[in-house]
């Protein structure tokens, strides 16, 4: 499947180093950026599939923050600095000072005179910058309210390897789009010349200042953003078919009101039937089935979720070995 990329894909990366010191949004890097490190997922990939060592980051420590629950991010993570020869630090907020007060900054201050970089998922994009603000070391985003890129670097990785390409697909995304998920697309998509439509009800498009950046960043790449509240209008021949939660953490208290808004935005067989015949299916999980998407999608043969899922381990493998190293 890796010999399926097509050669024009991987000679769009002409930087082999990363100019930004964290990874806080899509937004941040280049196009040649971001395929750099598309590349060198695939790479660190073939590596652990061929059973060879890797040991970039020998005797390197990540710290890694979580101020909400996760399963994909934290294993991921801890794996991938193991196989890199390094070392990950699980601090639930719940256990460290910061949850009892302390500051960000004195956090950072203080992290950075232990380890190699901090990891952090939490609820305010700002936590994350003033973290990266004091810090010393690198800083990932490992999910805010508003972006979670590492999980959107893994979706192109995926789309990448089934497609062969990147460029010039049509990305559809069904649902909240006041969330993560969807901003995180929104950056990946424009910047690696994918057009996005993404359909959401009334009260729940994206965020307008991201979508505006998205346009103007789509506008450098000849990528389209389309925003409605037709699912049809959105679907029509997508290559890529994403959704995600209507009720993200931190919104348990809206999941009735977002049941009864997001009705008639659910990915079903039916709606599909609009996209493209050989349509890739990707959700970040967890997943509801019988909510966002049904099961026979999401366990059906257009799905790609669990690569997916695999993917966030290469994906963040390449993000550490660049900034950690
Ligand atoms: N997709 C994702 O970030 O999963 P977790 O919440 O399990 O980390
Ligand atoms: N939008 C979801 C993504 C989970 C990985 C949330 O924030 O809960």
């Amino acid at each position: 499947m890796l010999e399926a990329i097509n050669a024009e894909e991987k000679n769009v990366a002409t930087e082999k180093q990363l100019l930004v010191n964290d990874f806080i949004q899509l937004s941040d890097l280049s196009s040649a950026e971001i395929h750099t490190l598309l590349n060198e997922a695939l790479e660190l990939k073939k590596l652990q599939k061929e059973g060879k060592s890797h040991p970039f980051l020998s005797g390197k420590v990540l710290g890694m923050i979580f101020e909400k629950s996760s399963t994909r991010t934290r294993v991921s993570f801890e794996v991938g600095m193991l196989q890199l020869g390094g070392h990950a630090i699980f601090l639930s907020s719940k256990d460290i000072q910061l949850g009892r007060g302390e500051s960000i900054s004195d956090t950072a201050k203080v992290l950075s005179r232990y380890v190699d970089g901090i990891m952090i998922r939490t609820f305010s994009h700002e936590s994350v910058e003033e973290l990266a603000e004091h810090a010393t070391v690198p800083v990932i985003n490992g999910l805010t309210d508003l972006h979670h890129p590492t999980q959107v670097l893994a979706d192109l990785l995926t789309i990448l390897e089934h497609k062969g390409k990147l460029a010039g697909l049509k990305l559809c995304y069904i649902g909240d789009g006041n969330n993560n998920m969807a901003h995180s697309l929104m950056e990946g998509a424009v910047k690696v010349g994918m057009d996005i439509s993404i359909a959401s009800p009334p009260g729940f498009l994206p965020n307008g200042k991201i979508t505006e950046r998205a346009i103007q960043m789509g506008a450098e790449t000849n990528s389209s953003v389309m925003i409605t509240h037709d699912p049809l209008q959105a679907i029509k021949d997508a290559d890529v078919i994403v959704t995600d939660v209507w009720t993200s953490m931190g919104q348990e208290d809206e999941t009735a009101l977002r049941l009864k808004a997001f009705e008639g935005f659910q990915v079903n067989q039916e709606l599909c039937k609009h996209a493209k015949a050989d349509f890739l299916f990707l959700h970040c999980l967890p997943a509801h089935r019988g909510e966002e998407v049904t099961a026979e999608i999401i366990d059906g043969s257009h799905s790609v979720v669990f690569d997916e899922a695999e993917n966030r381990l290469h994906a963040q493998k390449a993000i550490l070995k660049f900034l950690l190293s």
